[in-house]
């Protein structure tokens, strides 16, 4: 099985291509253009690995990309690059525009020019999972699950970018036949998390005895997929998914943000530095423009489908996440020093 990821360099990319070379024994190339949030130390693991290919390439590039899939000339492919942060999409849209809308239009481009010149076999086997969030659905109230149904509602120019490409992969299915499956998944957390997120940012303020910022009052709600079970729900979706439908994906994991935040200090008071309560340093900040209230997933559609269950829950997966971070230094130190030093994103004036 021969698989084209785009933005395996990232968080989840990387853990899906990790999952894909070691346990799945697929030929993975790996297209990523490494923007401030591609590692390639997060493939450490698989990078001399036989199956794994690495191409260094923008995916708004059509003709990098014809030729990407002329030459790799894959079974499946998973895309995952994008602009991925809700904050740095409030301070400037451009990169979101640019990668997660027109990047996708070409990729698709690309897809389409090559699926079009395969035999029938390969061309009805073909599968281009189109990889996207629940954030598409803009904000719940106090009750209610999102369903594959729920109208789209987005909120920040980050989540309208997502849609607008999940429209455009969902059209490519309808008009030209292209076989494509969309996945969307709630907040991800795990290893190798790019520390601009909440969950990272707050076990690394707090190792450095730094304030925690909590938007607002605290009282957001996500829910929370370790990252792990994400990569194995998209092999799922993208080996066995139905062409033209929609998958949820979610381990129902409802937290808000304030009690994500006291429980990786509560397993820091543990561990690390236990003199005084690490929440001490826990600090109501400014709240998020457009902040969504609530996201929770009903992810009944893939699991009763195509037999996915999470494996982690939430209080399993943030314990391994933690003594992650207090165990791989190596990886997350550069990137404070000289890529993202934590500054607060997102707010401008005037509101
Ligand atoms: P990330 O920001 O960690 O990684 C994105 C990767 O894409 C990086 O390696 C980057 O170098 C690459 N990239 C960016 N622009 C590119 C371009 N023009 N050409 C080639 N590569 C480019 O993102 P992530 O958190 O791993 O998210 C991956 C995907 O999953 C995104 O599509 C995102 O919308 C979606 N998603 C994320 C979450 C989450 O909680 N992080 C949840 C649901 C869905
Ligand atoms: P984030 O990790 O940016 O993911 P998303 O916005 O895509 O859900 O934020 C998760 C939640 O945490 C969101 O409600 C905003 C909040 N948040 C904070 O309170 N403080 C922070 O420093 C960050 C980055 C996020």
């Amino acid at each position: 099985m021969r698989i084209l990821v785009t933005g395996g360099a990232g968080f989840i990319g990387s853990a899906l291509v990790r999952h894909l070379v070691s346990e799945i024994g697929a030929e993975v190339l790996n297209v990523d253009t490494l923007t401030y949030a591609g590692n390639l130390a997060s493939l450490k693991s698989v990078e001399s690995a036989p199956n794994y290919q690495f191409l260094r390439a923008d995916i708004c590039d059509r003709a990098r990309m014809r030729e990407a899939f002329a030459s790799f000339r894959p079974d499946i492919v998973m895309h995952l690059a994008a602009e991925s942060h809700v904050d740095r999409s409030i301070s400037g849209a451009d990169d979101f525009i640019q990668t997660n809308i027109v990047g996708t239009f070409s990729l698709l481009d690309a897809a389409r020019h090559y699926w079009d010149g395969l035999d029938a076999r390969y061309k009805s086997d073909f599968r281009f999972l189109h990889v996207s969030t629940d954030e598409v659905y803009g904000s719940l109230g106090d009750e209610g699950l999102f369903e594959e149904t729920t109208p789209y509602d987005p909120s920040s120019p980050y989540s309208a970018s997502k849609a607008a490409s999940d429209h455009l992969a969902i059209a490519w299915h309808r008009t030209y036949g292209l076989p494509v499956v969309v996945s969307n998944c709630s907040n991800n957390y795990g290893p190798f998390h790019f520390p601009e997120k909440l969950i990272p940012l707050m076990i690394l303020n707090a190792l450095e005895g730094k304030p925690l910022p909590v938007y607002g009052n605290g009282a957001n709600v996500r829910d929370w997929l370790y990252v792990e079970d994400h990569a194995r729900a998209l092999f799922t979706i993208a080996s066995r998914g139905r062409p033209g439908e929609k998958y949820n994906v979610g381990g129902r994991n409802e937290r808000r943000n304030i009690d994500v935040v006291h429980r990786i200090c509560a397993i820091l008071d543990g561990v690390y530095d236990n003199k005084e309560p690490h929440a001490r340093l826990i600090t109501n900040v400014t709240d998020r423009p457009g902040h969504d209230a609530r996201y929770a997933i009903d992810a009944s559609k893939l699991e009763s489908e195509l037999g996915w269950k999470a494996q982690e829950t939430f209080e399993t997966g943030i314990e391994k996440t933690v003594h992650w971070y207090l165990e791989n230094e190596w990886w997350w130190r550069p990137l404070r020093e000289k890529v993202y030093s934590g500054e607060r994103l997102g707010v401008f004036k005037g509101r």
